[in-house]
């Protein structure tokens, strides 16, 4: 180590996008590896409006790795971070930085401590698959401040340790993570299907549906499901490896209505081993059933899919629609049921508020006069408050390192998150 012992801070930002699976992840093989019993499929969502960013700080002078989570210590004992530093420190090669004159040696890293901070531009709380995002641009950043050399494959089954679907966030675009069949998970990573201007025409709104139920969490509903569910594993054997070839070939060709008859297939077959596990899960609320119908009816009216819709743990809608056109009209039929509890349109549409004016949205008075949608048969009762909010977003590209140091979460001097 150069410079003046203890005195110097060397740091990496890095910014990583969250991604929703259109084919599922649900259940492992190996709990301590994350090894999942089948493929997934999954887009990844643009880091302007669902993304973590983390900055990842080393000095001499820290006595312990210490970890901030949107400004609050967390505890980084935990054995998915643990796992994650231990496989990066490993990989840790020589960094020089000539202009503060810091020189680390590759074999030096094991006595240096980290400080990580990370930031969130979503709820955190939301459902919004934010450990992916987390837990890919800890890997990512780690690696970049570390110097690792390790490509997107390696750094994927890494993230992948720290949460399964992190995999995919290494990547933009369209992504699969591979099950792997090594019993060491070395072939249990993430692949590239296209990039994120492959198919850019889509366009995808989730609705944040208001829940005050305490919902399972992932890893024990997982556990569960492979324990008890029958139809896990005709879903894993049977039902996925055939799914996950016809999603590749749609995605491939651009077909949406065999990406989006995929995708509704698949979320509802999710849901169903849900229902399927003892004691069973309930994931969905009335407010997601009301969604699908909706989705569901337009869909049989025109005779082919108009938009596709699909649902993690969690009752959130992602709603991913071929185009523009699409996703007006879909917003118009959302808004009728949905409309905002306190009548502020611009803040009831987060991420691209263009889609509001695109659908002739520009203010309350505009969505009070919305019609109802033809159809469907029951329309005339609406569900104010049920929604918390709408975002609406586009496929994007995978983790880049932020290069603007004013951006960093941590203080080159105090080494401490700003503002703390
Ligand atoms: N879990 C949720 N968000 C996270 C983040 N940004 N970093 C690490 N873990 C997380």
């Amino acid at each position: 180590m150069a410079a003046e012992e203890g005195q110097w801070v060397l740091m990496a930002t890095g910014r990583s996008p969250t991604n929703i699976a259109v084919i599922k992840y649900w259940g492992k093989r190996d709990e301590a590896l994350i090894l999942p019993v089948n493929d997934s499929i999954s887009v990844t969502l643009d880091p302007d409006h669902l993304s973590a960013t983390t900055t990842v700080a080393v000095s001499p002078s820290f006595p312990s790795d210490r970890m901030w989570l949107n400004g609050k210590e967390i505890s980084l004992s935990g054995g998915r971070f643990q796992s994650c530093l231990r496989e990066i420190r490993k990989r840790a090669q020589n960094v020089e930085d000539e202009k503060k004159g810091i020189r680390i040696k590759k074999e030096d890293w094991g006595k240096l401590h980290v400080h990580i901070a990370s930031y969130n531009n979503f709820p955190t709380a939301a459902g919004l698959a934010s450990s992916a995002a987390g837990l890919a641009c800890f890997v990512f950043t780690l690696g970049k401040l570390m110097n690792v050399k390790e490509d997107c494959g390696e750094l994927s089954s890494i993230a992948r340790q720290g949460s399964g679907s992190a995999c995919r966030s290494i990547y933009g675009g369209f992504v699969k993570w591979c099950m792997g069949k090594n019993n060491d998970g070395s072939d249990s990573i993430a692949v590239q299907l296209a990039d994120e201007t492959h198919w850019n025409d889509l366009v995808i709104i989730i609705a944040v549906v208001s829940s005050k139920q305490k919902e399972t969490s992932s890893t024990s509903g997982m556990r569960d499901s492979v324990e008890t569910s029958p139809l896990l594993q005709y879903r894993a054997q049977t039902v996925v490896p055939e799914r996950v070839l016809k999603m590749e070939e749609a995605i491939k060709s651009r077909n949406f209505e065999s990406f989006a008859r995929l995708t509704c297939a698949d979320s509802n077959q999710f849901h169903a081993v849900c229902l399927d596990t003892s004691p069973p899960i309930f994931y969905m609320n009335d407010t997601s059933h009301r969604i699908i119908s909706l989705v569901e009816k337009w869909n049989q009216s025109e005779g082919t899919p108009q938009v596709a819709y699909t649902f993690d743990a969690g009752p959130n809608a992602v709603l991913i629609a071929p185009n523009r056109k699409n996703a007006t009209l879909l917003l118009q039929k959302l808004l009728y049921y949905f409309p905002p509890q306190d009548n502020d349109l611009r803040s009831y549409m987060v991420g691209d508020k263009s889609i509001l004016s695109d659908a002739g949205l520009k203010s309350i008075e505009d969505v009070e006069a919305l019609p109802a949608p033809a159809e469907m048969k029951t329309p005339s009762q609406k569900f104010k408050g049920d929604v918390s909010y709408f975002i609406c977003s586009r496929l994007g590209a995978g983790p880049k390192v932020v290069t603007d140091e004013s951006l960093a979460l941590i203080d080159s001097v105090t080494g401490l998150p700003k503002g703390v």
